[in-house]
């Protein structure tokens, strides 16, 4: 009989593509997300259990109905500044519902859990960034990131839990085939936003910080194609089929940082387009550099990213953005 996967938030950006890489994979992808965030139209590869994760007996239910292998947990509130604002909403969403999750796996007998975290979780620590640094999160969502990580340890030590902390690092791209793609409301990634300026949508796009001791003064991040992330989630399915208890991180990221000046070269390149925009001044809580040391994911989950070089991630993304603006 085909393996059943609960995925929780898979109706969202990064958890449709991680569906997809599991029915691919051979998997049945059961999708639980309250669509807050995400998509109906997303969910194409199982079926969709229209639920909040905060519904631990239902989450239960759902669980003990499908008798899945594992459980993906992507379900969360994702953006950094409305977390700011309204601390409580997301702590109730981002750690009260990842303790209802494990709750529901308890309920259920389900032992192998894959957690969505964060490079967040390192603030502004010096990169690269390895796995064993200290978590130094300066924002509630990276808070909520940490916490939770915290909380899946504990319960592992006592549950026999074993989990798998991905903390992916700055997820872009598109499928290929333009099927999925990114759509956030509100967006504030760089890359579809720069897209969306570079189409004439919007108001042009915001460089916050051109005075950071970086090669061209913008800040670097570290883009990871999201077909690549969503591969290293069966990956770490399967992987975490013979590990020990445990909550096991692994950063997901190429480790080779880009600027924001280059990312909107890329985004020129692909699409002919010149990107409309403004130079302005830093954000607060904004670090010069993000960039991941990968080599724990390469060798243990035997992550190899394929797509996750600027110009394909740019192409993959426009392709997908022309599709839904009707361009
Ligand atoms: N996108 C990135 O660059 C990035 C980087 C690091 C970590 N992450 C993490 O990856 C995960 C997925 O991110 P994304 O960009 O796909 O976000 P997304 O908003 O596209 O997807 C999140 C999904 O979770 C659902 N959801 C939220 N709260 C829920 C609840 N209480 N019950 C049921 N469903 C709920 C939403 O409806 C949405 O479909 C998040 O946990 C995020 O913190 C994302």
């Amino acid at each position: 009989m085909t393996q059943r996967v609960i995925v929780c938030g898979g109706a969202g950006y990064v958890g449709s593509h991680a569906a997809r890489a599991l029915a691919g994979a051979g998997y049945l992808p059961v999708v639980v997300d309250s669509l807050s965030g995400g998509h109906a139209d997303a969910v194409r590869w199982g079926p969709l259990e229209q639920l909040d994760i905060r519904k631990t007996a239902a989450l239960a239910d759902v669980m003990l109905a499908h008798a899945p292998v594992a459980v993906l947990h992507f379900a969360a509130s994702i953006e950094v500044g409305i977390g700011e604002r309204e601390p409580l909403a997301f702590y109730d969403n981002n750690v009260a519902g990842t303790i209802s999750v494990l709750a529901a796996m308890k309920q259920a007998g389900v032992g192998r859990l894959v957690f969505s975290s964060t490079c967040a979780v390192y603030g502004a620590a010096a990169p690269p960034l390895t796995e064993e640094m200290p978590h130094r999160p300066g924002s509630v969502y990276g808070r909520t990131k940490s916490m939770v990580e915290t909380i899946i340890a504990d319960t592992a030590r006592v549950q026999g839990l074993k989990a798998a902390c991905l903390r992916y690092f700055n997820a872009a791209g598109a499928a290929p085939d333009g099927l999925t793609g990114e759509r956030h409301d509100p967006e504030t990634h760089l890359i579809p936003l720069a897209l969306a300026a570079a189409a004439g949508r919007g108001q042009g796009l915001n460089v916050f910080g051109t005075d950071y001791d970086t090669p061209d003064g913008t800040a670097l991040r570290d883009y990871v194609h999201v077909c690549d992330l969503a591969d290293a989630h069966v990956a770490a399915v399967r992987w975490l089929e013979d590990a020990e208890a445990g909550a096991h991180a692994f950063n997901l990221g190429t480790g080779e940082p880009l600027s924001v000046l280059q990312v909107m070269a890329a985004v020129q390149r692909a699409t002919g387009l010149a990107v409309p925009h403004t130079l302005g001044p830093r954000r607060p809580g904004d670090v010069p550099v993000l960039t991941a040391d990968t080599s724990k994911a390469r060798t243990v989950l035997g992550f190899a990213p394929r797509l996750s070089d600027i110009d394909t991630i740019v192409r993959t993304a426009w392709a997908f953005h022309r599709r839904q603006w009707g361009l």
